[in-house]
């Protein structure tokens, strides 16, 4: 495929020549997903910002090119680069708030970068707006467009900011950290998305993560930055499953589950939930009628077996704490099973049958569980 953007020997240094990106190598190609990974302070946001000439002042490059397609961003004068930035290389960041103006309406950030690099105006501009918003995902554009930052969740910010870099459809797009301050569900959903909307516009993407799982999701090639150097570059495939630099494979094997955590255990189940549902009612007027339910837990099905951690995830409100409350009975179930050892049913257990299984191994819960003063603060 095409190539887009070509990094050629880029060097960073400090004011006092400590050099902290050292003759870095790499191509972005026309749709594909180039992943710079590495642990912090290993330089990669140092490149993305060397990459948009948008270094802080303690730092200055010191050697190297930077060519998109026939420019080469690193000789241009500042006036012309400026035509570059958000219109033909956008860069979006970790955290939105410090990109966004906090109090300048959102439809109106997007607004100003449309104005400046492609001249649209009234309803053509406001029309645009509306789209960009909708595209990325952000419900009720032609309402939100008119809110401040502060009103918006994490995630959304994170999406304006998505909009806005996507605004002028730049040729590439850097992605620094996008999705680390954010919730995993909502993670997901970013990453889907950012995918969906590159293969629409056909832009390269340089995305920078040390999340091995979301490298796994969205990148075509990799590159690992150590120390300042890029010391591996591969197809997702091959570096997932044959690392080659020993830096490589611990940052591999760092991130697979299964050194973290016990191997799971064989046994039969210790706790089953079958098909739980707890639903609240709805309740309206001074005869407090139901007129409805809130199917906070609707259904699930779990088991976990002895010695065994299973991870509940999901984003705020998804019923994770609803469902922590009835397993310990803290909550009535509507409906369902659950099976402790595979036989005793504890939905239908008095208080005082409970008690002895609430005990058990697990001491740090024994007392505290079934006594005075549930323990809601730990959800
Ligand atoms: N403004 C700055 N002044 C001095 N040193 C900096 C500055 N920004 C980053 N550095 C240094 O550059 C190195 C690389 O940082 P960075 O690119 O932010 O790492 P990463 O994004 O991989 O976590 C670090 O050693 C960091 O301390
Ligand atoms: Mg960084």
């Amino acid at each position: 495929m095409a190539e887009i953007l070509r990094v050629e020997n880029l060097s960073v240094a400090l004011r006092d020549g400590t050099e902290i990106v050292r003759e870095v190598d790499f191509t972005l190609r026309a749709g594909e997903v180039f992943a710079l990974v590495g642990e912090s302070g290993s330089g990669k946001s140092v490149t993305a910002l060397a990459l948009m000439r948008l270094l802080p002042a303690a730092l200055r490059i010191t050697g190297g090119a930077v060519h998109l397609q026939e420019t080469e961003l690193l000789s241009l004068p500042e006036a012309q680069m400026q035509r570059v930035r958000g219109r033909r290389m956008a860069m979006i960041f970790q955290e939105p708030m410090t990109a966004l103006n906090p109090v300048m309406r959102v439809g109106a950030q997007i607004a100003e970068v449309l104005k400046l690099h492609l001249g649209l105006k009234g309803r053509a501009l406001r029309q645009r707006v509306i789209a960009l918003l909708d595209e990325v995902g952000i419900p009720d554009p032609h309402i939100r467009m008119d809110w401040y930052p502060h009103q918006l969740s994490g995630g959304q910010r994170q999406r304006v900011m998505i909009a806005m870099a996507l605004a002028c459809e730049p040729e590439v797009l850097i992605a620094d950290e996008p999705t680390t301050a954010l919730d995993v569900t909502i993670q997901a959903q970013i990453l889907q998305q950012l995918k969906r909307l590159q293969q629409r516009h056909g832009m390269a993407i340089l995305f920078i993560t040390h999340d091995m799982g979301v490298v796994a999701e969205i990148a075509d090639r990799v590159a690992v930055m150590y120390q300042g150097q890029i010391v591996e570059q591969a197809d997702t495939r091959y570096f997932l499953t044959a690392p080659k630099h020993p830096y490589t494979q611990r940052l591999i094997s760092n991130a697979l589950p299964q050194k973290a955590l016990k191997p799971a255990p064989k046994n039969q189940p210790l706790l089953q939930a079958k098909n739980v549902r707890v639903w609240f009612a709805q309740r309206k007027g001074l005869l407090q009628r139901t007129i409805g339910h809130t199917k906070a837990v609707d259904g699930v099905d779990l088991t976990i077996r002895p010695g065994e951690t299973v991870a509940l995830v999901g984003e705020s409100g998804s019923g994770k704490s609803t469902l922590g409350m009835a397993i310990l009975r803290l909550l009535a179930l509507t409906e369902g099973q659950l099976l402790f050892d595979e036989t005793v049913d504890l939905a239908t257990l008095s208080e005082r049958q409970l008690r002895p299984l609430a005990q058990g191994d697990s001491g740090d819960f024994s007392g505290s569980l079934f006594g005075a003063q549930p323990p809601y603060d730990h959800w």
